[in-house]
């Protein structure tokens, strides 16, 4: 597809996402009708060749593609409440983070008034949209994400579509971040810990680079192979074993005046899964706990 002939797509929120994906829409040459309710936000756009909607309706009605990203599904759900049937006829693409419930509900919501959808979780920060790297989840009709896959490439190379269920997106987003988080928070654990001797982030890092490079990462595939399998080999650090390093983990913070919360959640977890007869098993077999934790 060439410049000249790239599809009307329209913006919906400017705010630092939303703004971003209208600008890589115009660097691909697509004309692009934008609105926001803070109007000036539309200015740099405009500047650039977008066209500013005076309303939601109005922007709607200029193209076959409607993007949307606002702050919230609520905010989504104001929209396109307000707009009735004017999304007839066009794919409504919602990029607005949320849960999986929030999607399907706003999904159904649409289904039964005949509006075609895509439910969308960006995977990125604003400079990244655009790029062939930037990797955005797709759910909805297999037939509506083919119909406008190429023009979904204009924001990011990475347009994967995961199936028709619309929560889908947002239960990957919300695990990748659960796993950004929580790795992060690990590192920051580690680094509180030994930073109690003085020891600097920077003197500790080569050897967390070198641990998460031949320790954590080697192990990621085994780890998802036996979830899968629903079986935990593991002769050389079952979890016996480990749950004693946890328990030193746990006083070693205390002791030296560190959040033990995190330690103490993993030996608990641990113990859990070693009296449900895991402790000849690998740390993989923790999956048996988080999927059936009682702790709510
Ligand atoms: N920024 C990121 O790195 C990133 C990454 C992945 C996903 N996301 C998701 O993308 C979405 C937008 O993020 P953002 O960074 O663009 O946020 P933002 O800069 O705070 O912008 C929020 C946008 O939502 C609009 N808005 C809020 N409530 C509204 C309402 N009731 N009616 C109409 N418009 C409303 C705001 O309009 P006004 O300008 O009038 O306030 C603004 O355009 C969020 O769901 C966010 O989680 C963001």
């Amino acid at each position: 597809m060439t410049a000249e002939n790239r599809a009307p797509v329209t913006v919906i929120g400017l705010g630092a996402m939303g703004s971003a994906l209208a600008r890589a829409l115009l660097d691909k040459g697509h004309p692009t009708t934008v609105w926001n309710r803070s109007p000036q936000k539309a200015d740099d756009l405009v500047a650039k060749g977008a066209v500013r909607a005076a309303t939601p309706a109005e922007a709607v009605a200029a193209s076959g593609v409607v993007l949307i990203c606002v702050l919230d599904y609520k905010a989504v759900r104001e929209i396109t409440s307000s707009l009735g049937d004017a999304f007839t006829g066009r794919v409504l693409v919602n990029l607005t983070s949320g849960t999986p419930e929030e999607a399907r509900d706003l999904a159904e919501f649409l289904a039964e008034r005949g509006i075609d959808y895509l439910d969308a979780a960006i995977m990125a920060i604003p400079p990244m949209i655009g790029q062939p790297e930037c990797l955005i989840f797709y759910g909805g009709p297999t037939a509506v994400f083919e119909a406008h896959e190429q023009t979904l490439a204009s924001i990011a190379g990475g347009g994967t579509h995961l199936g028709t269920d619309a929560g889908l997106p947002s239960l990957y987003d919300v695990a990748l971040l659960g796993l950004m988080w929580t790795t992060w928070t690990g590192l920051l654990h580690s680094l509180a810990l030994v930073g109690t001797e003085n020891v600097k982030a920077a003197q500790f890092l080569p050897y967390a680079s070198a641990w998460f490079e031949h320790v954590i990462a080697p192990e990621i595939p085994n780890i998802a192979a036996q979830v899968d399998e629903g079986r935990y080999p593991d002769a050389d650090s079952a979890l016996g074993m480990q749950a004693a390093a946890i328990e030193h983990l746990v006083e070693t913070s205390r002791a030296q005046g560190v959040d033990a919360e995190l330690p103490a959640f993993l030996k608990a977890r641990a113990e859990q899964a070693i009296q449900r007869g895991h402790g000849g098993d690998g740390f993989a077999s923790l999956i048996e706990v988080l999927r059936k934790s009682t702790a709510r």
